[in-house]
């Protein structure tokens, strides 16, 4: 008897788990110039063009990148507004990170095709991993991995926070997130350190990297980053959750008869996250 109410207690669990089903689904920021940023994604990193959207009454197009179908693949959402000028990136939005095959391939192509790269490719000590940094035609940084890997190449977002701790906690209990890594980085004049959080293995799944500098009080969030997507299927539990944990919440949407639903929050340091129900497809429009 007690056996069986365990069993049926852990199918409940993971019933549980498998209804919730979070996902990092997309990073969405603005571009200066998007022709020059999609040729820059795909001849430089290989990514596929997956859709195209102008929304007229917005004044805006939206493309979408990725290495694979948006369905089962982390992606990258790039907007453009016609006729906006000012384009300031900040100093808050990190880097998106990319796992690749060969770093020296990938820098020596990038640096072919006119591209900047921003810090060549180093070995952390003790790790096997080798990262580079390059710029695309924005000035935003991206991040080059060489590692040990199973999943989507698209294998990080990375936001600058001011307290890491406090926002680990708060991604952990409103979010759900796992801490997966934290560390603390040195190079000469600057100390970092850094955690990396999600739903799943680093070297499976996208993931979420906070990233706080020693001494550094404030940062300018710029006006460039838009936010990132998480999907669930729990989203009408989620802003009791999110709001109990100092969440806050800027907008809730529900679309009727689409089926869309959409929660917007700021986090603790202002980061704009939105989750959406889990489902194939979350056509939005430029907000
Ligand atoms: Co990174």
């Amino acid at each position: 008897m007690g056996t069986l109410e365990s069993a049926g207690a852990f199918d409940k669990i993971k019933d549980m788990i498998k209804e919730d089903n979070k996902r990092l689904l997309r990073v969405v920021y603005w571009v200066k110039d998007l022709e020059m940023t999609i040729k820059f994604y795909t001849e430089c990193l290989g990514m596929k063009l997956l859709e195209k959207h102008d929304h007229p009454l917005e004044k805006c197009t939206s493309a979408f990148l990725g290495y694979g179908p948006r369905d089962t693949h982390f992606i990258v959402e790039l907007k453009f507004y016609h006729g906006i000028s000012e384009f300031n990136l900040g100093t808050g939005f990190g880097h998106i990170g990319i796992n690749v095959e060969d770093i020296f391939k990938s820098l020596a192509l990038i640096k072919s095709k006119g591209g900047k790269v921003v810090r060549d490719a180093l070995q952390v000590k003790g790790a096997s991993t080798i990262c580079a940094f390059v710029e695309d035609p924005n000035g935003y940084e991206i991040e080059l991995l060489q590692r040990s890997f199973h999943g989507d190449p698209f294998c990080q977002v990375m936001l600058r926070v001011l307290d890491l701790d406090h926002a680990i906690a708060f991604y952990k209990k409103a979010f759900g997130m796992q801490t997966l890594r934290t560390l603390e980085l040195q190079l000469p004049g600057t100390k970092w350190r850094l955690a990396f959080l999600g739903y799943g293995p680093e070297d499976k799944t996208t993931v979420l990297e906070l990233n706080s500098i020693f001494g550094v009080t404030e940062y300018d969030k710029g006006n460039t980053y838009v936010q990132l997507v998480i999907g669930t299927n729990n989203i009408d539990k989620m802003s009791k959750t999110l709001q109990e944990f100092g969440g806050e919440i800027t907008q809730e949407l529900d679309v009727q008869g689409n089926s869309t639903k959409t929660l917007s929050i700021l986090d603790p340091n202002g980061w704009k996250l939105v989750f959406v129900k889990n489902v194939a497809s979350t056509k939005d429009g430029c907000n």
